[in-house]
């Protein structure tokens, strides 16, 4: 089968986003317990980022714990936070030297002081990296971004900073959690499930939406490509006609 590396370079995304889901689903398949799926989905992560960098994609973000996963058991809760904390002590040095840069999105207030301080580490170290940019959504929830970006509008309204007749989208869009980063282009959410959960709404605009039916922790390179693959075949057209769609109706 040909490598998507086959294809114009420029089609590769140059941003995707991937829902990582399906790790309960994936152990009880397996009769082991919750937990397992989530610490088999971090060496998913692992070889994700790996095989993104390595295929040329530039940014990717994941989703890892959304604002609305508080409403799990605290066991399950404790857990993940667990290998969020293990992931950043145990990667961290080794993502640094491979280049990438991490970057996280998401309310960091309320969060325990260590993961707090442990989210800065990430981002300070590899801050001047240049390699691929790695987006943790962690604690997030596109509404709550959405929201916290009206908040701090209305401050600077509040302050005579800005007038309400100026706010367009991309004043709104620059106080988002991430305002310097382009849109995704692709957008990948395993395990069957064909919903967005409150991921990345306002930036999901006009990005191609891939659901693959795998669960998370079996996620790899092949499956990527072929994620990939179907984002190829696909027109963006972001409201307008393309040469093919002209001339279809001429
Ligand atoms: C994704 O897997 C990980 C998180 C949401 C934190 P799930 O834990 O949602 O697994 P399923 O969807 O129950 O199988
Ligand atoms: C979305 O998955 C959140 C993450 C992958 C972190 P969920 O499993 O929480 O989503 P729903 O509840 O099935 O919509
Ligand atoms: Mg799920």
């Amino acid at each position: 089968m040909a490598d998507v590396s086959d294809n114009a370079k420029s089609a590769v995304p140059h941003h995707v986003a991937i829902i990582m889901d399906g790790n309960g689903r994936w152990a009880a398949a397996r009769g082991l317990p919750r937990v397992e799926g989530h610490r088999r989905g971090v060496d998913a992560l692992r070889r994700t980022i790996r095989s993104a960098g390595e295929m040329g994609v530039k940014i990717i973000t994941v989703f890892s714990f959304s604002s609305e996963n508080w409403s799990r058991p605290a066991a399950e809760i404790g857990e993940l936070m667990g290998l969020l904390r293990r992931f950043i002590r145990n990667d961290l040095a080794e993502l640094h030297k491979s280049g990438v840069r991490v970057r996280i999105i998401g309310e960091r207030a309320g969060l325990e002081a260590d993961i707090g301080r442990l989210l800065v580490e990430a981002e300070e170290l590899t801050k001047d990296n240049t390699g691929l940019t790695l987006v943790v959504a962690f604690n997030y929830g596109a509404r709550q971004e959405i929201a916290r970006a009206a908040q701090r509008m209305a401050e600077d309204v509040a302050q005579g900073k800005l007038k309400p007749e100026d706010i367009t989208i991309d004043t709104l869009g620059g106080f988002l959690d991430a305002p310097d980063l382009p849109d995704p282009d692709l957008v990948i959410r395993t395990s069957g499930e064909q919903r967005l959960s409150n991921f990345l709404l306002w930036q999901s605009a006009y990005s191609e939406l891939v659901f693959v039916p795998v669960h998370w922790p079996d996620f790899d390179r092949a499956v990527l490509e072929g994620a990939i693959r179907e984002y190829q075949q696909r027109e963006r057209r972001f409201g307008g006609l393309t040469a093919k769609t002209a001339q279809a109706g001429s």
